[in-house]
């Protein structure tokens, strides 16, 4: 089948990529000239300077120019097409409401396009993006009033995971695909031919309305579950002695009726799309009048979570952060991934800053030139604080304490390289609990403070 995937961030550029995979013809659009320039220059690192997933890099290699093509011309490409799908940003806007202007503009340059075209073969236009309960529908309308021929609409979302991307992809649990005819929904078949009857992954055909609300509600039950573990787990093991959170983890996590997944309590949880569906939905709700306590709290828990721990080491740890040199480790939102939209270490930089540290010594094994976006000095003179530095142990060098923000698997084993780097009095903030032996430090001098347990004070020589 001839494919067109319309915006080449992390979704579109996966979905496109594992599509020519499957044996479609796929031609990826992108209105940004950089990001096509690089995913057509054959260079991995320009590859995953816009998109750095795992093994992503060489699946485009593989596929580039014989069933993968790029461009910025969609009006070239769109002959004999029959699947687009919009994978294009979907932002908050400052009220909470989804900001659908990425969007819009892309459908007004689609709509012409398609209404252009010689061949009127039957074209399904599909939402990957993930879009407010109707948008499908709003789609149909500008489609009908630029007069395009024999066109479909469908809701197709997206569920995959920063960091495993090209696997789930490749294996999802499931595919949701939401259409209003028998012949949408056939072509939409053949798009995801190997997974229709699947022994394991779940082919759900249904509406488009259902299709979009099964987005929202699957992804604010992620982060009820998340904030359920943050907001009442961690807290007992924070406010009552002796409560262990790893047992406490096990313990119900053994129920079968209730997931491992989330069940890790952090200091927060970000990346591009919890934050802001909540928030989406909260809007989408409130417009109808329907009461939203539950998400909003959900929400809150989340965003209070991703600096608590520096309160809390203002409070029991009695640590001043003025004119202090901090080392931070991890910048992304999650391990395996350069991405940081919505990242808790931006609210841990800001929450550091606000309180006066002289200085922050960052390190991330892929986040770095990410980080140096966010943290413009053109842009806030204070960011000229961050540096950065090529390894955790670099970081830590000469700093009077510690936050740990992302759970990348290489600050597992960290005690060592602190004892060797940095010596007490120190304070270990982990917003990740990423360092299983804490009590060796502890009994060796250093303070500990992780989310889910209470303030370990140092041993005194
Ligand atoms: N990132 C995730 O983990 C994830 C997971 C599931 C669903 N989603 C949803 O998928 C959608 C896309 O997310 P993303 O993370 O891939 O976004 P992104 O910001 O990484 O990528 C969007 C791309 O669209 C391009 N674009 C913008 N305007 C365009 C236009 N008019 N025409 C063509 N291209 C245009 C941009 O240049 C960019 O390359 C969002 O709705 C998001 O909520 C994201």
């Amino acid at each position: 089948m001839k494919i067109i995937v319309v915006g080449t961030g992390f979704v579109g550029l996966t979905h496109a990529a594992i599509c020519s995979e499957y044996g479609h013809e796929v031609i990826a659009y992108d209105v940004d000239e950089n990001r096509i320039s690089a995913y057509n220059s054959g260079d991995k690192a320009q590859i995953e300077h816009h998109v750095n997933e795992p093994g992503l890099a060489d699946v485009i290699e593989e596929n580039r120019g014989k069933s993968l093509f790029f461009t910025t011309h969609v009006e070239d490409v769109i002959e004999g097409t029959e699947a687009i799908f919009l994978c294009l940003p979907t932002p908050p806007a400052p009220n909470g409401s989804t900001d659908l202007s990425y969007y819009l503009a892309a459908l007004g340059t689609l709509s012409k396009v398609l209404a252009a075209r010689k061949d009127q073969r039957r074209v399904v236009v599909i939402n990957k993006s993930t879009v407010p309960v109707g948008t499908a529908r709003r789609l149909e309308k500008v489609l009908r009033e630029n007069n395009v021929p024999n066109v479909g609409i469908a809701s197709n979302p997206e569920f995959l995971p920063e960091g495993d991307a090209v696997e789930k992809s490749r294996r999802p649990d499931r595919v949701v695909v939401g259409a209003d005819t028998e012949e949408d929904l056939a072509i939409l078949r053949r798009v995801y031919s190997q997974f229709v009857d699947h022994v394991r992954i779940r082919y759900i055909e249904t509406t488009p309305e259902t299709a979009e609300a099964i987005k929202y509600t699957a992804n604010t039950l992620l982060l009820t579950y998340i904030s359920y573990w943050n907001g009442v787990g961690a807290r007992l093991g924070e406010a009552f002695p002796n409560v262990r959170m790893e047992d406490l983890k096990r313990g119900v996590t053994s129920d079968d009726r209730i997931s491992k997944w989330g069940s890790y309590v952090s200091n927060g949880a970000g990346g591009s799309c919890f934050g802001k569906d909540i928030q989406s939905l909260i809007y989408q709700f409130r417009n109808v009048g329907v009461q939203t306590d539950l998400l909003e709290s959900v929400y809150e828990i989340n965003e209070y979570q991703k600096t608590y721990l520096i309160e809390r080491a203002v409070r029991e740890a009695g640590a001043s952060f003025n004119h202090k040199t901090v080392a931070l480790l991890g910048l992304s939102f999650k391990q395996r991934t350069n991405d940081m939209r919505d990242s808790s270490s931006l609210k841990v930089v800001e929450g550091l800053l606000a309180r006066g540290v002289k200085s922050i010594r960052a390190y991330d094994p892929l986040a770095i030139a990410e980080a140096k976006r966010y943290f413009n000095p053109e842009t806030n003179h204070l960011f000229e604080k961050i540096s950065y530095f090529n390894s955790a142990k670099e970081a830590l060098a000469g700093s009077d304490m510690l936050f740990i923000s992302t759970d990348w698997e290489e600050f597992r084993g960290l005690s060592s390289t602190i004892q060797a780097t940095v010596k007490p009095p120190y304070l270990i903030m982990d917003g990740r609990r990423m360092i299983p032996d804490y009590r060796a430090l502890v009994a060796t001098g250093y303070d500990y403070l992780a989310v889910g347990s209470q303030m370990l004070k140092g041993a005194k020589a």
